[in-house]
């Protein structure tokens, strides 16, 4: 392999020269979203911002994910290397299906008053491709490998943190939440060794997260504030959306997550230097494995 990494994921082989490699699974699975009738509309926690805030993230996915699959997809042909083509594959595979899943969910969260549909619009993806067009292709590719280590950060909190496990939510859209993560955890390399595989440099590599980190806030901020303004249940209690939001900074999610993300900064970073191998088995096993939890969701 081009890094000399494991590329750590789902199943695992040993390749001609006995180092175990691993490709990322894609797993065809189906959520039954709407059954569980615990919550409202605020499905986590009865919790305003919490909910928005996944919401906000859960309609940002599918559009995100096919800009990452259009990234690598884009390099397909220059890749050689056997074991790097087949992870690609399973990259791909399993960022469609999340993509098809969360637009199943959105769905619902639309029907429940969520104004997220504008995430999956045909201009705002026009927009988006436009913007792709523009920029280099390597330097698309820095930003899905960027993205990429961010969804790996925060896949790794949400299952490894039990505090995070115990938030009280829809048990569908947890299930969701934690097949996810475990595939993000599984591919988190992929698009960062097709990065380095057609050449692409450190400085831009760090240069493409820096811009990243730097407008993460903002945007965050932006967008969950415009989608709280719509929400005429969140207008009348600004004084509970300021507590929440409190909450949820000094919460389990995001305490300390820019320190976490900033590892990507350091030259010579590679994403399997952060070791979340055991983790990974255990929610392979949890999730999958013989009386896995959703095994029975799997088509
Ligand atoms: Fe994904
Ligand atoms: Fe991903």
């Amino acid at each position: 392999m081009a890094s000399g990494h494991s590329g750590r994921g789902a199943v695992a082989v040993v390749d001609a020269a006995g180092k175990t490699a691993g490709y990322p699974k894609t797993r065809r699975i189906r959520f039954r979203f709407g059954e569980d009738r615990t919550y409202g509309k605020y499905f986590v926690n009865d919790d305003i911002v919490f909910s928005h805030f996944v919401a906000g993230l859960s309609a940002a996915f599918p559009p995100g994910e096919e800009s990452f699959i259009r990234s690598v997809r884009s390099f397909a042909d220059h890749i050689t290397d056997p074991t790097l083509k087949k992870r690609v594959a399973g990259f791909i595979g399993q960022e469609s299906m999340h993509g098809q899943e969360h637009r199943r969910l959105n769905e619902k969260l639309v029907e429940k008053g969520y104004r997220i549909e504008w995430w999956d619009s045909k201009p705002w993806k026009e927009r988006q491709i436009r913007f792709e067009q523009r920029i280099p292709s390597r330097m698309h590719l820095a930003m899905t490998a960027a993205a990429e280590h961010y969804t790996a950060v925060l896949a790794e909190r949400v299952l490894a943190n039990d505090e995070i496990q115990a938030i009280p939510g829809d048990s569908e859209v947890w299930n969701l939440l934690n097949w996810h993560a475990l595939e993000e955890l599984e591919h988190k390399s992929v698009a960062f060794d097709v990065y380095r595989a057609v050449g692409g440099s450190e400085r831009a590599r760090i240069a493409v997260m820096v811009a990243l980190i730097a407008l993460t806030i903002p945007l965050t901020a932006t967008s969950l504030a415009v989608s709280l303004a719509r929400d005429p249940v969140a207008r009348r209690q600004p004084v509970r959306l300021v507590r929440e939001t409190y909450a949820q900074l000094r919460g389990p999610l995001f305490k300390g997550l820019f320190s976490d993300l900033a590892k990507y900064l350091r030259p010579g970073f590679h994403p399997d230097d952060i070791d979340t191998t055991a983790l990974l088995k255990r929610w392979q096993t949890e999730l999958f494995g013989a009386n896995g939890a959703l095994v029975d969701h799997l088509k």
